[in-house]
């Protein structure tokens, strides 16, 4: 039994399950995403203080629709059904539901909602409010018992309650930002209506994920490639507090990082007893990536010597019998791999494209559950320093792709110094930005320096807020700054002597250069 309050929340394949979870977590209540076919005795053994029906893609009336057993409904623990759940709900209790006769009466996107306020689920909100709906089916009758608590102009039961059997459904998205008070719902049917207490903190995720590890490794020995981004930081700090020695981490120095950077990871991880394997590969990819301007080349051989390299290491160090990867939910949802696939891996989507095939018995992602901004709390929790776990986004193939046009080791050398001061300074300045870095243009122009005439390199420095990373905003970054940014830049880096501010947004230019 956990130790903890546990809330189940029962996956029905919708998009959102892992979001609900995630909500239901910061509230800081323990919960576990179990799929819709989990057996009763599975979930009865759990105690659970609430159950959460999530959506999906199906109509209950498919012949091969998920359902649950309508017991669950009659156990007097809480139930909120969402969306396809709220559907089940009803129809498991004798309702009506029916596809939507047109499209009028489908609902995708915002809509307004009118809710009823004399229910413990929707007290503490307003007459009315945008949800978020993506239905096909609606509830046509209610079932025995029950009340409709909400309605929108073309779902007449858009939320369902029957208080005295503590079973709620609403036909709209709680856990999604675009629905108004989503969280307050949440929120309610949590605390007022489960009686929650909020016993939960990532600090106990921390704890169950390294009981669970040592279980699942055994005295087997585990191989995790470190990219020196947060994720894969994070998955080998845990696994480090889990089984220490026998962890292996191989962190390939591809000579693409930035100042410090690979020193930094190094220094991290030296508070656990792990076996720690910088590899020194900057030669052999200076050489591969040696007259090459493309950048989409440059990004294909970067990832296949990376490959390379730790294919290479990983025959080194031999018999290895799990291969950990710092997986995290967004990547598990972009590579169409839901829960209940967890043999179906993408293993090789993580860090720089590991191989398809490699000869291990498991592949461990600890973090698979975790959104980024979650990561980074556990990774606090484990006592990673702030420069690893905040770290801004970094793209796999480094500095290659912030050198336009031909990478050698004496621009990396310039781009390394110029993006530290401008990294610096802006840190120094508490100028607020998602993503800030110098770039090494081709660009080479004349200048005067002293008396004489210089023809150098144009630096042109990048600062963009943003929070998804699809569209960006350019930094107003104070003028004094970028003063004093390009007063250091053309003093200290030799072969510079111009810098540029771009000030573009993303569309219509990317992030990155190439
Ligand atoms: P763009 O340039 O497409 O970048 O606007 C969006 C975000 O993605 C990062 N990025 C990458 N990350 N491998 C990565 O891991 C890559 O190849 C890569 N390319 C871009 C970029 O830094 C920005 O945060």
């Amino acid at each position: 039994m956990p130790s903890h309050q546990t809330v189940i929340i029962l996956d029905f394949g919708g998009q959102y399950s892992q979001l609900i979870a995630r909500r239901v977590r910061e509230c800081g209540v323990y919960c576990e995403l179990l799929p819709c076919t989990a057996d009763l005795n599975q979930i009865q053994a759990r105690r659970p203080i609430g159950i959460i029906l999530t959506g999906g893609p199906h109509s209950v009336y498919e012949a091969n629709a998920p359902r649950i057993a309508p017991e669950i409904l009659s156990w007097g623990v809480p139930v909120l059904g969402i969306c396809y759940g709220c559907q089940l709900m009803a129809f498991l209790l004798n309702a009506r539901v029916n596809p939507a006769a047109d499209a009028s009466a489908r609902e995708y996107g915002k809509t307004i909602t009118r809710f009823e306020r004399n229910n413990l689920l929707f007290q503490n909100l307003p007459e009315s409010g945008i949800t978020w709906m993506s239905h096909g089916d609606y509830i046509e009758t209610i079932p025995e018992g029950f009340e409709i608590i909400a309605r929108s102009d073309t779902c007449p039961a858009a939320a369902i309650c029957d208080q005295t059997r503590n079973l709620y459904g609403v036909q709209f998205h709680p856990e999604v930002n675009h629905t108004e008070h989503g969280n307050d719902i949440l929120r309610d049917f949590l605390f007022h209506i489960c009686g929650a207490s909020g016993d939960w903190s990532m600090s106990d995720y921390k704890s169950v994920k390294i009981r669970e590890l040592r279980e699942t490794i055994g005295d087997g020995k585990v191989l995790l490639a470190l990219s020196g981004g947060v994720d894969s930081a994070v998955a080998a700090a845990l696994l480090a507090e889990a089984v220490g020695e026998q962890l292996t981490c191989v962190f390939v120095d591809h000579g693409l990082l930035r100042m410090n950077e690979g020193e930094e990871v190094e220094q991290a991880f030296q508070k656990w007893n792990i076996h720690f394997r910088r590899v020194n590969a900057r030669r052999r990819f200076l050489m591969w990536l040696e007259g090459v301007t493309d950048p989409e080349e440059k990004r294909k051989i970067i990832g296949k010597q990376f490959i390379r390299v730790f294919e290479e290491e990983s025959k080194r160090l031999g018999s290895m019998d799990f291969l950990a990867q710092g997986t995290i939910y967004p990547d598990v949802i972009e590579s169409g791999a839901g829960l209940g696939n967890a043999a179906v891996i993408k293993s090789h989507h993580n860090v720089g494209g590991l191989p398809d095939v490699i000869d291990f018995r498991e592949i461990l992602e600890p973090l698979r559950m975790l959104f980024k901004d979650e990561v980074r709390v556990l990774g606090r929790e484990l006592g990673l320093p702030e420069n690893i776990v905040n770290r801004q986004p970094f793209p796999g193939p480094g500095l290659a792709i912030r050198v336009i046009g031909k990478v050698t080791k004496r621009k990396l050398d310039i781009l390394r110094l110029a993006d530290a001061i401008f990294r610096e300074e802006l840190e120094k300045n508490h100028v607020d930005a998602s993503q800030y870095f110098a770039v090494l243009t081709n660009l080479r122009s004349v200048g005067v320096m002293g008396d004489g005439r210089t023809y150098d390199y144009a630096i042109a420095l990048r600062a963009v807020s943003t929070s998804d990373f699809m569209t960006a905003d350019w930094v107003r970054i104070p003028y004094h700054v970028l003063e004093r940014v390009s007063a250091r830049i053309v003093n200290e880096v030799p072969n510079v002597n111009r810098v540029l501010y771009d000030i573009t947004s993303k569309p219509p230019a990317t992030i990155e250069y190439e």
